[in-house]
């Protein structure tokens, strides 16, 4: 049966988010890696097909930033070829399709935030095929929609907010209970970018997507601040007695190497006058007020 909109990656962190958002108002169907996987091209051709949505909202992704790392072959697959079959799928459809792209699409050495005219240079495997997976659907459609956000953090799924949390509940717990004061919790303060919560990119999205407009989009939430910035806010926020140190990205060393300044300018967006995503902190303080008790339950 035909419905409005379909969500891919329905069990993520963002696709749980549009789904419920989207189901106040619309019919929803979402699918994910168990229902079709998006690198087989006709699985996703006959799942949109049969689906005939109006609107695909293209989540599903290998997110893993230091997994792409060490498996570019699947990052490639999955992020680039993956959404060029989504993207082929919806043209034969005609459906509308959203996909969601990242700030790691720039070489992160600016010093003010990017705008969408600025080049792009990823430094990273998942930068690259995420990258890959734009110039995809431009060359399958017409009529798209990317949406470039950045630093996600949500009720669901694995994200800093959650697990900054669940290492400052372990501190608190350590030291109530007499063991060994343990290390104060260090957090990176030079790479700066815009923590957005899923719930305001799911209304962005439903922002842009019946506003008409068309294109490509920055889409995060105003201000910026650092790891250690938001690790800060979330201990502040919740009333929890943190011990928690900055350091620097030379001391937290990763597989892929993080962007320094991950800042996005929401220009075209707030030239529109459709730029409804929240400043960073405010969004924050609602997440926090809205799950921070569930979140502060969960082992
Ligand atoms: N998280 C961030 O900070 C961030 C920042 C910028 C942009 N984005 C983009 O925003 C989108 C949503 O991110 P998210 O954090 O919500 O991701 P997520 O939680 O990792 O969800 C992605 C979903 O896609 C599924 N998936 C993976 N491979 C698939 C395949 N071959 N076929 C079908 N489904 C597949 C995953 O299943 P499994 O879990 O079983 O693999 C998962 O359910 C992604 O496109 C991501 O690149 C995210």
């Amino acid at each position: 049966m035909a419905c409005d909109f379909l969500v891919t990656g329905c069990r993520g962190q963002l696709g749980r988010d549009l789904m419920t958002l989207f189901a106040t108002e619309h019919s929803v169907r979402g699918i994910d890696i168990q229902d079709c996987d998006i690198t087989v091209a006709p699985d996703i051709h006959r799942a949109i097909t049969e689906i005939r949505p109006r609107v695909v909202l293209h989540t599903a992704a290998f997110t893993d930033v230091d997994g792409c790392e060490s498996d570019s072959e699947n990052a490639m697959r999955v992020n680039a070829e993956g959404a060029g079959n989504v993207a082929v799928a919806c043209r034969s459809v005609g459906a509308l399709m959203v996909y969601y792209s990242t700030d790691y699409v720039f070489d992160g050495n600016k010093d003010r935030p990017y705008t969408e005219s600025d080049r792009t240079d990823p430094q990273t495997v998942y930068g690259q095929s995420k990258l890959q997976g734009e110039r995809a659907v431009r060359a399958a459609l017409d009529e798209y929609i990317i949406l470039r956000i950045a630093w996600v953090y949500g009720r669901h799924g694995r994200n800093f907010v959650k697990t900054i949390i669940g290492l400052g509940k372990k501190q608190i717990e350590t030291v109530a209970s007499g063991g060994e004061l343990p290390d104060s919790l260090k957090v990176v303060d030079d790479q700066v970018g815009n923590p957005c919560w899923t719930m305001e990119i799911a209304r962005q999205t439903q922002a842009v997507v019946l506003s008409g407009l068309r294109g490509l989009f920055h889409a995060t939430s105003e201000g910026e601040t650092t790891w250690y910035g938001l690790a800060r806010v979330v201990f502040e926020t919740l009333g929890l007695d943190v011990n928690i140190v900055p350091c620097t990205s030379d001391e937290y060393v990763r597989p892929a190497t993080r962007p320094k300044c991950s800042t996005l300018e929401n220009d075209r967006l707030k030239t529109a006058g459709l730029n409804v995503m929240r400043p960073w902190r405010e969004a924050l303080e609602s997440f926090l007020h809205e799950n921070g008790r569930e979140l502060l339950s969960e082992g």
